[in-house]
């Protein structure tokens, strides 16, 4: 069976970008594949480490989501970052492997420095060591569970080419060892803020979040970017560029030719097209809620499972560590 390793940052809730840019694809893949979900709080750290409250925070939250979305602690090892010790040795190991000027060029690397810098001004004393390092890292979460298929949405591409390059050069120099993982990416990769901004994303203040109150989804349904030729209920308009038609296929409205159709044609007005598509919103968000009311008032299930999670991955992790120990030659009295 191959193994599925998937990892998450806990800086908030989860929001519609994630759900159907990725997340809401693990939930099918744990059915077939042996399935590892990282809550990612050490890589987290690396943009929070003065906050760790809003970290610690998020990992309960996140959790919550997950499992309302239909993850099953059954099928899927749910487990925090922090408490596998061998994710920071295989980092370590990695970290010979890897140039300062290879991780700089990193593309995702290279865009998060420069909204930082945009942040903080040029003189770059944002970019912490561990900020810059934590490609590397995230090698070591995906090499330590034999992860083969990492499902994702693509601004995580060139960290798993990266990753595989650190594969790469590891069985080279010390034998084969390491697996090399391949992305697995969803119908929409990537998904549009609500704003019809390329991402949808927390700090955009574009994004959905599967934890909105109905109040809250119905404000941002209203809200959001439609045709801006389109001013009089009866005009024509371009379903292409508007985000209500677009969040009609994400949810997958059967109706959909009926939208394109009558939207072209000027017989759709676009607050009768957001509220067709907010009660189809909160017709799937309705039993997310609903879990994700039961695990609130169940938080005992949640550490539980997390707990769980964690202790699988931890055996996981400890048999990788063995192997990368051996085919470097430092495994002391072993
Ligand atoms: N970098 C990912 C994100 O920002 C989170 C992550 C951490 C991850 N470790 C991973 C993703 C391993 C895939 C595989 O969301």
């Amino acid at each position: 069976m191959k193994t599925i390793l998937t990892g998450i940052r806990p800086t908030g809730h989860l929001h519609l970008g994630h759900y159907f840019g990725a997340v809401g694809n693990w939930a099918k893949l744990q059915n077939d594949y042996e399935t590892y979900i990282e809550i990612a709080d050490v890589q987290a750290l690396t943009d929070n480490f003065e906050s760790p409250d809003k970290v610690i925070k998020s990992v309960k939250d996140l959790t919550v989501d997950l499992l309302s979305i239909g993850i099953d602690p059954n099928k899927a090892n749910i487990f925090i970052q922090s408490l596998i010790p061998e994710i920071a040795e295989l980092t370590i190991f990695y970290s010979n492997l890897v140039t300062i000027s290879r991780l700089e060029r990193n593309p995702t690397v290279k865009t998060e420095i420069k909204q930082k810098k945009e942040l903080f001004g040029e003189n770059g004393e944002s970019i912490t060591y561990g900020f810059l390092g934590y490609p590397v890292s995230q090698a070591a979460d995906i090499t330590a569970f034999k992860g083969n298929l990492i499902p994702v949405g693509d601004d995580q591409l060139p960290l798993l080419e990266q990753c595989r390059e650190i594969v790469r050069k590891f069985n080279n120099i010390y034998g084969k060892t390491l697996l090399e993982p391949e992305a697995y990416l969803s119908k929409f990769p990537r998904i549009k803020g609500t704003d019809g901004n390329e991402k949808m994303g927390k700090s955009l203040g574009n994004a959905i979040f599967l934890a909105d109150s109905d109040e809250e989804v119905k404000r941002k349904v209203m809200s959001m970017v439609t045709d801006p030729n389109k001013i009089k209920i009866n005009d024509p308009a371009n379903p292409d560029i508007c985000m209500v038609y677009y969040y009609h296929k994400l949810i997958g409205n059967n109706n959909l030719t009926t939208v394109c159709e009558e939207c072209k044609n000027g017989k759709r007005g676009c607050v009768a097209c957001k509220k067709e598509l907010l009660s189809k919103m909160l017709e799937f968000l309705k039993p997310v809620h609903e879990k994700q009311k039961y695990y609130n008032e169940h938080p005992e299930e949640v550490d539980e499972i997390l707990k769980k999670g964690t202790k699988i991955a931890q055996e996981k992790a400890k048999e990788t560590i063995k192997e990368v120990k051996r085919a470097m030659k430092i495994n002391y009295f072993e």
